[in-house]
């Protein structure tokens, strides 16, 4: 970018690295007045996308420094996620702060747009395990959102990261757990835990790194739960906005592990 005036370029600020009149412009209220809470929703729901972002750029580096037998690092790299997500279960709090009444002031507006609706936690869900083709469907053909979703469909998960690193490690990891196929939900083997309760007996380093492992994974339902909670507090059992049943919905999606052999093994250690 440079001065019209004199041709010279113009000086980098706060203002300009950052975007921060485009950032600005971006949050558009759709109620008359426009209601006071509206600005909270939105802002509440951009800041999550911008951690949901950030959360996917350091899931990536996990796989790739597991891939990379970098364990302290990959480690470290866990732990910030960990604090982000601690940060965006925390963000609930405030939006819990918004009453029903509040809500409903403007909630006419937002027509049949849902957080169910956003890529972002469906490419979370994705790397984390959890995929589902329809969940792809619903993006229109040749949009961002639906391009992610499939490439990250065919990638292997965390969990097939770890599984591999294992297996480098001199654990015997199960021949069809290195092949499975990874577009497939991740299920539980008595194999892989006689495997894990061994390395807990006696390997602190990788033992630890199970254990970020199931802080992720706890992290992620610990959210799920303060997400349905605060539905509940503020909508009650009526529909979503996504055309779903709401807090019921919701609750059918609580208390499902991730990574289910590493909570199968609390019971035989
Ligand atoms: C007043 C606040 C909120 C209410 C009443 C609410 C309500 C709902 C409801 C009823 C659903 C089920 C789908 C539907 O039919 O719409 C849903 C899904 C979802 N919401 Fe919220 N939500 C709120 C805030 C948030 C926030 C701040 C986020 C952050 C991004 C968020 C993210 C999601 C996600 C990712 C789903 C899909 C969950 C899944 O399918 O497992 N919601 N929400």
């Amino acid at each position: 970018m440079s001065d019209s005036s004199t041709g010279a370029p113009k000086a980098l600020t706060y203002g300009r690295y950052l975007c921060i009149d485009e950032l600005l412009a971006l949050q558009r209220p759709r109620s008359e007045g426009p209601e006071h809470d509206e600005l909270l929703f939105i802002v509440i729901h951009q800041v999550y996308e911008l951690w949901f972002k950030e959360l996917l750029h350091e899931i990536d580096f996990v796989r790739q420094l597991l891939a990379e037998d970098a364990t302290h690092r990959a480690q470290h790299t866990l732990k910030r996620i960990l604090t982000i997500l601690k940060v965006a279960v925390g963000q609930i709090d405030i939006l819990e702060t918004m009453t029903p009444l509040e809500f409903q002031s403007f909630r006419a507006r937002l027509e049949a747009a849902s957080g169910f609706q956003s890529d972002q936690f469906r490419q979370i869900e994705f790397v984390l395990g959890l995929k589902n083709t329809a969940a792809i469907e619903r993006f229109p053909e040749d949009s961002r959102a639906r391009q992610a979703l499939q490439q990250r469909y065919h990638e292997p998960t965390l969990w097939d990261s770890f599984l591999h690193y294992l297996s480098r490690e001199g654990y015997a990891v199960p021949d069809a757990l290195l092949a499975r196929e990874v577009t497939t939900p991740i299920e539980a083997s008595p194999d892989l835990q006689r495997v894990l309760v061994e390395l807990y007996r006696r390997d602190t380093k990788n033992a630890e790194l199970c254990e970020r492992l199931v802080d992720l994974d706890e992290g992620m339902q610990e959210w799920r739960y303060r997400h349905v909670k605060m539905v509940e507090r503020t909508i009650g059992v009526k529909p979503g906005t996504g055309g779903s049943a709401g807090a019921a919905y919701l609750r059918g999606t609580l208390g499902q592990p991730l990574f289910p052999d590493l909570w199968a093994i609390r019971s035989q250690l």
